[in-house]
């Protein structure tokens, strides 16, 4: 055997989802300790139970831990679901599981998984009080309501109960949570915001992160180090007295936080997550997986070891608890111990296995430990469906639509969509989400919001997957340039070109450069139209440029594409304006790369870009009043009040810009 022993190897029990009575978690301990195991990670509250009781605050075990009638993935349960650890409960267990090595670190979750906290204490969360609707959840899944981090009064709130915390738990480590916090609520709230611009925070992210910062040093103050789920490091990085568990994605940032000298416990979900079926993670599976992952590699001295989750969203009794427990955690426990040959590995499990069925525990048989692939995608199969049993799948679908949400507003954000036109967009599936009407007139805000959704699942596992995020963001940034334009033409926000987006977010039209591509096909026949959005600077250079990339992006990604032509349809290819614009101008040197092929003398899109009038407003509008700022408008204006119109062409591309 080579390697040192991890000085952390823990067992995660998640006591909010389902109440695990005392008796039955000391057992647990116990069977731990066998596998090798001397953390207990105690998950405590979460959005369906808040299990400690805490002096100051009695509401939160009274109120937070009565659920009553519930069903999660496939689990129908009316019993042995409520309950809290009183204090006099707690000092016993952690008493008891000292006596068996095992040191007990509890998890009070900060900002996110509040429902329980909240549905005891609404006055902690963004909308304060009066909201009605905050409630013990009922069902799985990520909730949007987080603990308010703009309200001085949460800090203190927090605060006290680490307080009783600390008194309870003798250990160093406090676990804060910090996973799956959306940030929607925060988006919308002005104490929230008001924290971020006074502190001059640079977002959500952020803030959470000086939240954590905050409560991380009251705890330090106190001689305690704080753990937090990898998620907290998406708004900075932490200073080296925290502690943070690796469970998913973030990888590079976890690295760099083991850079400037953090510690990380590995809670790798391909490897150790318990609650995930056999058909994905066997006892093969975690014997191969790296037992010093590449993310930690140079910084084995402050990897601290292995923690395996238990959540218990479809756990309700020990017998399937210790069933997705044993021997998986003896694995975890070897693992810990260093690397070792297959059989050596096998025959250490059996023995380990024959000592925890002695304790009365319900173990994995070894048909389990190495499973064939036909019987593995069973086991999934059989795990996904309970997930989406009937009764839960309400809830899974509400939290992937929040979760989509939550990745729309980011998107939103990062290509310029105003803040008060994004909120209002997204008020539109936020509502939709708590059951919610949604009034009348949006201004285009839900189709807006509708699209950039499927742009987005495009993105994740569609058409645009593949793209360089360069041509995504730079083709996404049309919907803000289309607000701006409503803006011109209306004076205020809206969105009302989605006829023309589908293309955009259907992976069919992209901004290269100066110019946007369309991909044609009609009757097997295929062509590239080159549209000029509004903001495109016609100088030869870079249109010659975006042509030039945009034949490489198609020759690479749609090369069915790249020999087509490259046709363009536009007013600004209209015979018409030879004669009002000068010789060099930039239009007219620009129609000289295409030879014509259609004219449309009666075309009257120009008013659109040359006098703002967009297309519904054209048949209104009084030819007298339009503006005569620039000469163009001027002399157009004029050949409009000769009875004229301005026209439009159709063109190939043929020749360089010069
Ligand atoms: C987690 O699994 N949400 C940490
Ligand atoms: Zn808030």
């Amino acid at each position: 055997m080579k390697d040192s022993l991890f000085p952390y190897r823990g067992l995660m029990l998640d006591s909010a989802r389902h109440f695990i009575p005392v008796e039955e978690i000391k057992r647990l301990i116990k069977a731990a300790e066998i596998c090798g195991m001397n953390r207990l990670h105690w998950h405590l509250t979460d959005d369906q139970g808040w299990r400690i009781e805490i002096r100051k605050y009695p509401k939160l075990a009274e109120t937070g831990s009565v659920r009553g009638r519930s069903f999660f993935g496939g689990v129908s349960e009316t019993e042995n679901n409520d309950g809290f650890y009183t204090q006099e409960e707690i000092r016993e267990i952690v008493r008891s599981a000292g006596e068996a090595g095992m040191e007990v670190i509890p998890e009070i979750e900060i900002p996110g998984h509040a429902g329980a906290l909240l549905s005891a204490y609404p006055e902690y969360g963004c909308r304060g009080a009066a909201v009605r609707e905050y409630a013990v959840e009922k069902g799985g899944g990520i909730f949007p309501n987080l603990i308010c981090a703009g309200k001085e009064s949460s800090v203190r709130f927090l605060e006290d109960i680490l307080d009783e915390v600390m008194e309870l738990f003798p250990c160093r480590m406090i676990h804060l949570g910090g996973d799956e916090a959306l940030k929607l609520r925060w988006r919308r709230c002005p104490d929230c915001q008001r924290k971020i611009a006074a502190k001059g925070l640079k977002d959500e992210d952020n803030l959470q992160r000086d939240l954590i910062l905050e409560i991380g040093e009251y705890l330090a103050a106190r001689g305690r180090e704080a753990v937090v789920w990898n998620d907290v490091l998406n708004g900075g990085t932490l200073p080296p007295h925290f502690i943070v568990q690796q469970w998913t994605g973030g990888e590079d940032r976890t690295r760099q936080f083991m850079k400037d000298g953090g510690r990380v416990i590995c809670s790798d979900l391909r490897a150790y997550y318990f609650d995930y079926p056999y058909g994905s993670i066997d006892i093969r599976k975690i014997w191969q997986y790296p037992r010093i992952p590449d993310w930690a590699e140079g910084y084995e001295n402050q990897l601290l070891g292995l923690e395996c989750p238990l959540w218990s969203e479809r756990i309700t009794d020990t017998d399937t608890a210790s069933f997705l427990l044993f021997p998986r955690l003896a694995a975890a426990g070897l693992k810990a111990r260093g690397e070792m040959p297959w059989p050596d590995f096998l025959e250490e499990i059996r023995k380990t296995q024959q000592r925890i069925q002695q304790l009365g525990l319900r173990c994995a048989p070894e048909e389990m430990w190495d499973m064939a692939e036909a019987e593995a995608a069973a086991d999934r199969q059989a795990d996904h469906d309970r997930m989406y049993a009937p009764e839960a799948q309400p809830y899974m679908l509400r939290t992937q639509r929040l979760v989509l949400l939550e990745k729309t507003e980011r998107l939103m954000r990062q290509i310029g969509i105003p803040e008060a036109f994004l909120l209002q967009a997204g008020d539109r599936i936020l509502a939709e989400a708590d059951g919610k009407t949604k009034n009348e007139n949006d201004r285009g805000a839900e189709k807006l919001i509708l699209q950039l959704m499927d742009a987005v699942c495009s993105r994740e596992s569609g058409p645009w997957k593949p793209v360089p995020e360069k041509i995504w963001l730079d083709t996404m940034k049309c919907f803000p340039r289309f607000i701006a334009e409503h803006r011109r033409s209306f004076g205020t926000d809206g969105f009302d070109r989605y006829g023309w987006t589908v293309r955009q977010t259907e992976c069919r039209l992209f901004r290269i450069g100066e110019l946007e591509y369309e991909l044609l096909e009609e009757s097997g026949k295929r062509a590239v139209s080159l549209h000029i959005p509004s903001d495109a600077r016609l100088e030869p250079d870079l249109l010659n440029d975006s042509v030039r990339q945009a034949k490489e992006f198609l020759g690479r990604y749609f090369p069915e594409w790249k020999k087509q032509p490259m046709i363009c349809e536009s007013w600004l290819l209209s015979p018409k304006l030879k004669a009002l614009l000068p010789p060099e101008s930039r239009i007219l040197r620009f129609q000289d790369a295409f030879d014509l092929t259609e004219e449309d003398p009666d075309d009257m899109a120009a008013l659109e870009w040359v006098f703002y009038v967009p297309e519904r407003l054209q048949a209104s509008v009084r030819t007298e009043s339009l503006p005569e700022t620039t000469s163009l408008q001027r002399k157009m204006k004029a050949l409009l009040l000769a009875g004229e119109k301005p026209g439009g062409a159709r063109g190939i591309l043929s020749r360089a810009f010069r």
